[in-house]
């Protein structure tokens, strides 16, 4: 039998989710570590109900079976594989002009929001039916909304002038010079003519300009259209986590 792994115990084992608990409208929280012992499991599960949450989420370590067991036996439930990918500067191809790729404006945001709420359907908000999902589409809404406001929203729009067809959203740590792309996404009807393609292409450029010599992006381990963009574009997988999410 394999010897029980014991994560040091941790006085609070989890943290309060603000703004995920805010846009739903009850407490969600999120489990520090990705690894599982009886003592630790135990301590999450008291201090979700002591605390008053409705859902915890936990990035488990696939690598741990002893984690995957006791996430089980406490009714965690599996709600995806995210996969982290990064690349780094000295692995890039110089990459072509995209002369038409801007920061979108606040003319633009309605026709974004309407692409965001359709795109990521295969997201954990949407997978786990416990978020109502129209509450799902909301918050990719919010979240476009909310990265025009805080971080840095591109767009490659064509000549008519007629409102973008996709996006790509840029967040940059200007300390660590380490960029991440937050959201992708192409509308439906414009999808499979390179334009998911040139947003990245046109994203790392921008990022290699602004000093960053890495960039990260996350992505579903079933969104196989995703995974194939990034891998075509020099991206290697950094880790595998599996999500589950623990309801009160
Ligand atoms: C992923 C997405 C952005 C791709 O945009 P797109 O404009 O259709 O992609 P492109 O035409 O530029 O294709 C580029 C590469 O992506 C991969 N790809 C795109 N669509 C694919 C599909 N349906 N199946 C498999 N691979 C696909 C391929 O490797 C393709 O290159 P290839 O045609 O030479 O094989 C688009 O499908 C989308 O918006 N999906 C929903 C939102 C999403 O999943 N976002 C990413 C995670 S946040």
């Amino acid at each position: 039998m394999e010897p029980e792994i014991n994560p040091p115990p941790r006085a609070i084992p989890a943290e309060v989710l603000d703004w995920d608990s805010q846009f739903f409208g009850f407490k969600v929280g999120r489990a520090f570590d990705h690894r599982l012992s009886r003592e630790s499991a135990a301590s999450l599960l008291a201090w979700g109900r002591l605390n008053g949450l409705r859902c915890l989420y936990l990035s488990a370590d696939p690598t741990c079976p002893q984690t995957l067991h006791l996430a089980h036996v406490a009714q965690f439930k599996f709600v995806d594989l995210k996969l982290d990918f990064e690349i780094r500067r000295s692995e890039m191809r110089p990459p072509p002009e995209q002369a038409s790729f801007k920061k979108v404006t606040d003319r633009d945001l309605p026709a974004l929001a309407r692409i965001a709420r359709e795109s990521h359907l295969e997201t954990r908000f949407f997978m786990d039916s416990n978020f109502p999902s129209i509450r799902a589409a909301d918050l990719y809404e919010a979240w476009i909304r909310r990265d025009h406001a805080q971080h840095h929203v591109f767009s490659i729009s064509d000549s008519t002038g007629s409102p973008p067809m996709n996006y790509i959203t840029c967040q940059l740590d200007r300390d660590a010079l380490e960029g991440r792309i937050g959201l992708l996404a192409v509308a439906n009807e414009a999808r499979g003519r390179g334009l998911g393609q040139a947003l990245v292409q046109a994203a790392l450029d921008w990022f290699w300009k602004q000093g960053c010599h890495c960039v990260r992006v996350a992505t579903q381990g079933a969104n196989v259209a995703a995974q194939r963009l990034y891998q075509k574009e020099g991206f290697r997988t950094a880790s595998a986590l599996l999500q589950y999410h623990r309801w009160f």
